[in-house]
């Protein structure tokens, strides 16, 4: 799906050649994100106004629904009712939105999701060759509209747009987000809206964790316990990952599910937004909540409890036992149900951090072993990730699954996804099987993106400008292979909606870029300034987002002599730094940090240190213990 750098220069040789006359304004006055493929400014603009129409193509329905997603998504803040009508030949009305279906978008290539965005004093013309490069369009000139726009009530704004001619296609076909609803469960209603904020972004593909060892999400009619029983977890408050264990007798309140009904209609909602939804049925591991509704498909028989939330890392009894036949006819019976909910080519099975010691000991997982000739666990896992496959292919779908599905040798078919780095992806795209990129190091959401003295608990560490930096197709792979990228945000640190959003944003808004907008236009300086223009539209749709990059952040290190020196950092750009040895609040009076590491005597009982930029504080006062800066050096190795 990548475009060729030869196809580039033939487009902007085209484009450019169009509007010879025209006075070139720089193009980086325009907010948006994904930063377009082509962005041409031209003098003047266009004021949108309440009586305009939206003029489609003729006999196109997918069209008209693009045109009454725009109508739809304009009217509240503005107040119109803008009307869709169809014609033959929509460019060219004055006064009007056209949405023009046509091969002779000027895209190279005809890419599948490509679009034109041309404004001019007399109005707007969208050009694509597919309802979804319609629909791309209308996100790039919604951006283009005042923040205002994406409030929910009446605004008053100058409702205009800057004349310019746009050429837009993504980097890849994949561009996926992940929320994990088994740790915290997020109602459906959620969900469509995470999903609106995905489609401004241009993202494509919505992974749905609908299951894992703290609850199962879906309503599968056959299996009636999955979500009598598996939905539901007592109740906790304390650190994820430290509760206590169910106690006898304990009553399971907390948690939910999807009823069939709102499955298909989240699923319908992404798909008017051009998103596939991609469930994800986790096996052989993190299945405590299939296994606590239906304990004979384990190898121990329980009985289990679904997980509030203690030790996840245990060796517990978390997976399916694949020695046993009922395993699969529960795995067919799911997959019947989930094939016909989700129109989407894949489904995803999990197949990650399966701990294998039952397996070990368990007699019918070693007699499987012994009639497959299955030389150890990991083949054993395989067997079950093969049958799984061959399930799922049966009702016409395809497996995906996170990279553990290449130990003990790949499905036939399979596609991985890949989260231990890129190494699985490579040696999948090296036997030529489909990869999604999808890495700790650069996607991982639910790490902390600031300083863990400033941020809600949790762990890991992926600040903005790391995401910024992800490529999806490493050095030697052939980039055919390489489907596009994704971000995953797990939700054992997430326990509300407003916190998912906070996680998710601006970090998603670097994914889409990296994953829609060519690397060469790779810009962290103009993406800033983007984002922070993104922020006030966030604050219009009341989305929360984290304002992590104008915080400070610490890393202590020990220099040649042992001292310790701390070196302070923050991701905006522009920005000084002020801190304090003594325990007072510092401001743009006290010690500015030079841009090196400081040395700080360990006597020192409290580091503080905040950002400044343009004459104020940039973000928070970071206040940190001595002890704990210490406690951050890496350990010794013994
Ligand atoms: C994963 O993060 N365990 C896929
Ligand atoms: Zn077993």
């Amino acid at each position: 799906m990548n475009r060729s750098a030869l196809q580039l220069i033939v487009l902007a040789a085209a484009v450019v050649g169009a509007a010879a006359a025209a006075t070139v304004v720089k193009p980086s006055t325009l907010k948006v994100i994904p930063q377009p493929v082509l962005v041409q400014m031209r003098p003047g603009s266009f004021h949108l106004r309440p009586g305009m129409s939206i003029v489609v193509t003729a006999g196109k329905p997918e069209a008209r629904r693009v045109g009454a997603y725009l109508a739809n998504a304009v009217a509240a803040p503005t107040g119109w009712k803008w009307k869709v009508s169809e014609t033959a030949k929509p460019s060219g009305r004055h006064d009007a939105i056209a949405l023009e279906l046509t091969q002779d978008d000027g895209i190279p290539g005809n890419h599948p999701e490509g679009y034109a965005l041309t404004i001019t004093g007399h109005g707007v013309r969208i050009q694509a060759a597919t309802a979804a490069g319609l629909f791309y369009g209308v996100q790039t000139l919604l951006q283009l509209l005042p923040p205002e726009i994406e409030s929910s009530t009446l605004e008053h704004a100058d409702w205009n747009v800057p004349c310019l001619r746009i050429a837009d296609y993504p980097r890849f076909a994949w561009r996926g987000l992940m929320l994990d609803v088994s740790r915290h469960f997020f109602p459906a209603d959620f969900v469509k809206r995470y999903i609106d904020r995905m489609a401004r972004a241009k993202l494509n593909l919505f992974h749905w964790h609908l299951v894992d060892d703290n609850g199962w999400r879906i309503e599968i009619k056959a299996l009636p316990l999955l979500t009598q029983v598996g939905a539901w977890r007592a109740p906790r408050l304390g650190r994820w990952g430290q509760s206590e264990p169910v106690k006898d007798g304990e009553a399971a309140t907390d948690g939910g599910f999807y009823t069939q009904d709102e499955i298909r209609e989240v699923v319908a909602y992404a798909k008017e937004r051009f998103i596939t939804v991609l469930p994800e049925i986790e096996m052989p591991g993190h299945s405590l909540a299939a296994l606590a509704s239906y304990p004979e498909l384990s190898c121990t028989g329980g009985p289990f409890h679904v997980d509030p939330g203690t030790s996840f890392y245990a060796k517990v009894d978390n997976a399916f036992c694949p020695g046993n036949e009922k395993t699969f006819e529960f795995i067919d019976k799911v997959f019947t149900e989930v094939a016909r909910l989700f129109p989407s080519e894949y489904v995803h099975i999990g197949g990650d951090e399966c701990y294998k010691g039952f397996w070990k000991t368990c007699e019918k997982c070693q007699r499987r072993m012994a009639e497959e000739h299955l030389a150890n666990e990991e083949e054993l896992q395989s067997y079950l990730v093969r049958r799984a496959e061959r399930i799922l292919e049966s009702k016409g779908k395809r497996l995906i699954g996170w990279d553990e599905i290449l130990q003990g040798g790949l499905a036939p078919n399979a596609a991985v996804m890949s989260w231990r780095g890129m190494d699985g992806g490579i040696a999948a795209a090296k036997m030529n099987h489909p990869v999604v990129m999808s890495p700790t190091g650069f996607v991982y959401l639910d790490y902390y993106q600031g300083d863990p003295g400033l941020e809600p608990t949790t762990f890991g560490r992926l600040p903005l400008s790391t995401v910024y930096k992800f490529e999806p197709v490493p050095e030697g792979v052939d980039s055919r292979y390489i489907l596009g990228g994704q971000a995953n945000l797990w939700t054992e640190s997430v326990p509300n909606t407003r916190h998912a959003e906070y996680m998710t944003w601006p970090r998603a808004f670097a994914l889409a870029e990296t994953l829609w907008s060519p690397k060469t236009s790779r810009n962290w300086e103009d993406f800033m300034r983007r984002t922070e223009a993104q922020f006030e539209r966030l604050d219009d749709a009341q989305v929360n987002y984290a304002r992590s990059v104008y915080d400070v952040a610490i890393t202590p290190a020990r220099d040649s002599s042992g001292k310790l020196t701390l070196r302070m950092s923050s991701e905006i750009g522009g920005a000084d730094i002020y801190y304090t040895i003594d325990g007072t609040n510092p401001d743009s009076f006290m010690m500015k940090y030079p841009g090196a590491p400081v040395t700080v005597p360990e006597e020192v009982y409290v580091v503080k240190a905040v950002a400044w930029r343009n004459g104020k504080p940039s973000g928070r006062v970071l206040s940190i213990l001595m002890r704990d800066l210490i406690a951050r050096l890496p350990r010794p190795r013994s």
